[in-house]
């Protein structure tokens, strides 16, 4: 039986989980992970925004696009042999897909409903720091951690686990630091794909909690692939 908690699709008291969040230590960054929030601190500033939100989704897709490669490779290698196949490592590569397309798709959301958000209150995005940047960070990004999945599956959950531990609490604490935004309803067209919420500070806290369900879901398979 499982002991993470899942919160996707349920009634949640946000305010309250975003109190747990920040009563609770992030996870430990790798090197790897450490050098891209500094880089990303120095880049698009330490404290949260829309803009600095929108950088953190465009990264945050791509492990889930790298277990999915990862896992569809490893299909093909298993069925190019003549060799019985195992169907425990079988399942094991469908799960990792099946994460990979829905987390993906949930960083999706994220992604177009921060990008809405500054298009409707008129910031401006730059080529240089939202398009150039970003493109090159998850070139690298992709790489590591593809890599990795490909050598020891273990540490890129692990990796990404830490990586959504830091946007919860990135989310968890932007909507603290921004009172003003629990009075500031927030609309987007993308709300036919992800539920609406009563204000703009509600919205931030139910993408926070998301990644807190993206870092379980990697800890879960941590412990899986260990067990297996
Ligand atoms: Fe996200
Ligand atoms: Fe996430």
């Amino acid at each position: 039986m499982t002991v993470y908690e899942y919160t996707m699709g349920k009634e949640m008291d946000l305010k309250a989980e975003q109190e747990r969040t920040l009563a609770t230590p992030k996870l430990p960054a790798n090197l790897i992970l450490r050098f891209m929030f500094w880089q990303i601190d120095a880049l698009y500033g330490k404290a949260m925004s829309l803009p600095k939100a929108i950088v953190l989704e465009i990264l945050a897709r791509y492990p889930y696009w790298a277990w999915e490669n990862g896992a569809y490779h490893y299909l093909s290698k298993l069925y190019s042999g003549t060799g019985k196949v195992s169907q425990e490592k079988v399942e094991t590569a469908l799960r990792h897909i099946q994460m990979g397309r829905e987390s993906q798709d949930n960083e999706q959301w994220h992604m177009l409903l921060w990008a809405d958000l500054c298009h409707q209150k008129g910031i401006k995005l730059g080529k240089i720091r939202h398009f150039l940047l970003p493109k090159a960070m998850t070139l690298v990004y992709f790489c590591i951690t593809r890599v990795m999945y490909w050598l020891n599956p273990v540490w890129s959950f692990a990796m990404n686990a830490a990586f959504e531990s830091h946007a919860e609490h990135e989310y968890m604490f932007y909507a603290k630091e921004h009172p003003e935004f629990e009075n500031e309803p927030a609309d987007s067209v993308w709300f036919k794909y992800y539920p609406k919420q009563k204000s703009l500070a509600d919205l931030i806290r139910r993408v926070g909690l998301d990644e807190r369900d993206h870092m379980n879901h990697s800890l879960e398979e941590v412990e899986r692939l260990q067990r297996s």
